[in-house]
């Protein structure tokens, strides 16, 4: 389980996050839903622990983000935005430096990294340059050394992001897969991902938690899409007002 307590994060004068709190239980893939600028990152790295909270508390499988960042972090594979892999490491060599850096000894290693290669479709280019590889291999990756140490939590920002359509369907049917009974996090800006993927949904606006709900109890009687626009409203454009030539934004 994750659990986010009053989180609020500053960046200098600027409040990212304020007071923000949900929580996700295992089995479950929650959505989490906001405008760019709408404080999804911030609140993914902060539960991955990244960067610290200026205010609030989380927790992982019980374990505090900050009071007990190692206990948690093994507890967390996490996808970041732009993952960071070596472009002159092969894929086979960057999982086993990945898998050293979070502690998984070299025999458990061994024994996992075919299954993860497979899993993740990489066996095929375990022994490919990083470099050489396409958008939607090195997000493959990106999940695969997030599943090197076996978490039963994934936080994944934007796991989709630059993706063809085929290769989004892939990486959305293998989260899938990977979900089981781990608790999964993603950020996301496509809806039908959301509706497709994911059983809960958080709405983050303007740094503050608009809505925490299931899918089905949120789009009873209303689209995904429209219950987003209506808590978003104050950012929408008011597609019927008219625009004076030269106003353009
Ligand atoms: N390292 C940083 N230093 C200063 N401001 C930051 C930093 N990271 C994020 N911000 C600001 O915090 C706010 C929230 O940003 P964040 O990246 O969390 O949003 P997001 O919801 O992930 O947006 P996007 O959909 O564009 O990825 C924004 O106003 C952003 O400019
Ligand atoms: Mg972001």
């Amino acid at each position: 389980m994750v659990e986010a307590s009053h989180l609020t994060k500053y960046y200098g004068d600027l409040r990212a996050i304020h007071e923000v709190s949900f929580t996700a239980r295992r089995g479950e893939i929650l959505g989490f839903l906001g405008p760019n600028g709408a404080g999804k990152t911030t609140t993914m790295r902060i539960l991955a622990g990244f960067t610290a909270a200026s205010e609030g508390t989380a927790t992982v499988e019980g374990f505090d983000v900050f009071r007990d960042s190692h206990e948690a972090k093994k507890r967390i594979g996490y996808l970041p935005e732009n993952p960071p892999l070596y472009p002159d490491m092969t894929v086979r060599s960057f999982l086993i430096f990945a898998g050293g850096i979070k502690g998984v000894r070299t025999r458990e290693l061994r024994r996992a990294l075919d299954g993860i290669l497979e899993k993740c479709a990489l066996t095929e280019v375990s022994s490919r340059l990083i470099k050489h590889l396409s958008k939607g291999y090195r997000q493959r990756l990106g999940l695969a050394q997030a599943l090197i140490h076996n978490p039963p939590v994934l936080i994944l920002d934007e796991p989709t992001l630059g993706l063809d359509p085929k290769q989004i369907v892939e990486v959305r049917g293998l989260i899938k897969e990977l979900s089981g009974d781990r608790v999964v996090i993603l950020s996301t800006h496509l809806l039908p991902e959301v509706s497709q993927l994911c059983d809960k949904v958080v709405i983050i606006n303007e740094g503050k938690i608009a809505v925490e709900k299931s899918l089905e109890d949120l789009t009873r009687g209303s689209t995904l899409e429209e219950v987003f626009l209506r808590h978003i409203a104050k950012d929408t454009i008011e597609l019927d007002t008219p625009v004076e030539e030269g106003e353009l934004p």
